[in-house]
């Protein structure tokens, strides 16, 4: 296999935008095409991460993008893995290199669909869970992780302050990044006095809904070497499933198809969980970050919460969660959050993360979900 490098980012800022979904997927492709110092021609194929187009009135994105780049003869793939699915274009991505098909290739990320309003989002959100047992039945995202937040807290004699925890921690990441959705300074007791959304959670244990593109520019070793010296490599790539409805899993407090990922990355590593300087991880509520970072391995079940309460996963903490902000606080355009996972990672490894930096940070690591985790993948990454 080819070594395989990411030698550019770019994305829009998160929230609530304006332009239309191709206008939004174009920039981020353009800037990411910018900073990686080639010409779109260069480009050999596109991988395109996206769930509700048709929000916006734009499927097939893929040769749409890359019309709009100016290499419509260049192919392209459109990947939907719901919530997961710019990691799993990112997997792709990076398996095409890999195997030596491209030299270089685009992978972009897009969601639009604010303008729908939440009860629509709402309702096509549930057409990502497995639609007889849950959305169907009247279960939205907020209240299967409700069920999870009720059993972990249960178990393991945890708080919903604890939860908390990680929602102050990723708003205070999100103030430092120019580009989050929710930029704004919280404490305990505001999400503890924040509306019940789906008990135990509250508005601010959930992320929002968010517009956003993001793009990067993945290619073989020696391509990066003829065209820069500021890029990273990926070193580990894992993708794993789960039961797709909660009722098919033995434990509400696990998410098996992180842990499968995970140990297919750091084993083509050649790393554990110890040897990870900071990770983004799928925080779509705060209990979700709680059992990733177990399912990753950074802590013992049930521990997770002990290294909130002890500040280990703050942005000068032991292991750093969510420098970005995470989907809680930077926002979860869904087609592009795993894509942005990875611009975070290129920022962080190559110096353009500002005053959000990871002090000594050489390896970095990106874990993205679609639904409740019935789909994952998992990448690890480290400075050249
Ligand atoms: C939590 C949620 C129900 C809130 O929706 P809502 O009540 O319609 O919120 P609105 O969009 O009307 O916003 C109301 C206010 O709350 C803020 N807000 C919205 N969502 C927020 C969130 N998740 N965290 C903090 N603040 C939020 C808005 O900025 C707005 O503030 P303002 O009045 O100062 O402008 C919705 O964001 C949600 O369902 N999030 C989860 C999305 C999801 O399931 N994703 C998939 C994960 S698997």
């Amino acid at each position: 296999m080819e070594k395989v490098c990411v030698i550019g980012a770019g994305s829009t800022k998160y929230g609530k935008l304006q332009e239309s979904i191709t206008d939004i997927a174009v920039q981020a492709s353009a800037e990411a095409i910018e900073s990686a110092g080639i010409e779109p021609k260069e480009i050999e194929a596109g991988y395109i991460s996206n769930v509700f187009g048709i929000a916006d009135k734009q499927v097939h994105l893929g040769p749409v993008i890359m019309s709009n780049l100016g290499i419509p003869e260049k192919p392209s793939l459109s990947i939907e893995s719901a919530c997961g699915s710019g990691s799993v274009s990112f997997r792709e991505a990076y398996a095409n290199v890999a195997a030596g098909f491209y030299d270089a290739v685009l992978a972009t990320g897009v969601e639009k669909v604010t303008h729908t309003g939440t009860e629509w989002t709402t309702t096509y959100f549930s057409y990502c869970s497995d639609f007889f047992y849950e959305g169907g039945a009247g279960a939205s995202f907020p209240g299967l992780f409700a069920s999870m937040a009720r059993a972990y807290l249960a178990e393991f004699k945890a708080t919903e302050e604890d939860l908390a925890l990680v929602a102050v921690k990723n708003h205070d990441n999100g103030l430092l990044n120019p580009k989050a959705h929710l930029r704004k300074k919280i404490t305990v007791d505001d999400v503890m006095k924040s509306a019940i959304v789906a008990s135990p959670l509250k508005l601010y244990d959930c992320c929002p809904f968010s517009d956003g593109a993001s793009a990067v520019i993945i290619c073989n070793e020696k391509f990066a070497k003829a065209h820069t010296k500021n890029y990273i490599e990926v070193i580990g790539s894992g993708r794993g499933g789960s039961p797709a409805a909660l009722q098919g899993r033995e434990h509400l407090t696990t998410i098996p198809s992180t842990n499968i990922a995970a140990q297919a990355a750091y084993k083509m590593a050649g790393l554990t969980p110890k040897d990870i300087d900071f990770a983004e991880v799928h925080d779509c509520f705060t209990i979700a970050e709680l059992v990733d970072t177990e399912d990753l391995g950074f802590f013992e079940k049930g521990k997770a919460v002990d290294a909130v309460r002890q500040g280990l996963t703050k942005l000068n903490g032991a292991i750093p969660i969510n420098p970005s902000g995470g989907l809680k606080s930077k926002g979860h355009p869904i087609g592009a959050t795993g894509i942005g996972q990875v611009v975070e990672v290129f920022d962080q490894l190559t110096g353009r993360a500002g005053e959000r930096t990871v002090k000594n940070a050489q390896i970095g690591l990106t874990h993205n979900f679609g639904a409740t985790g019935a789909s994952c993948a998992v990448h690890i990454f480290k400075s050249v």
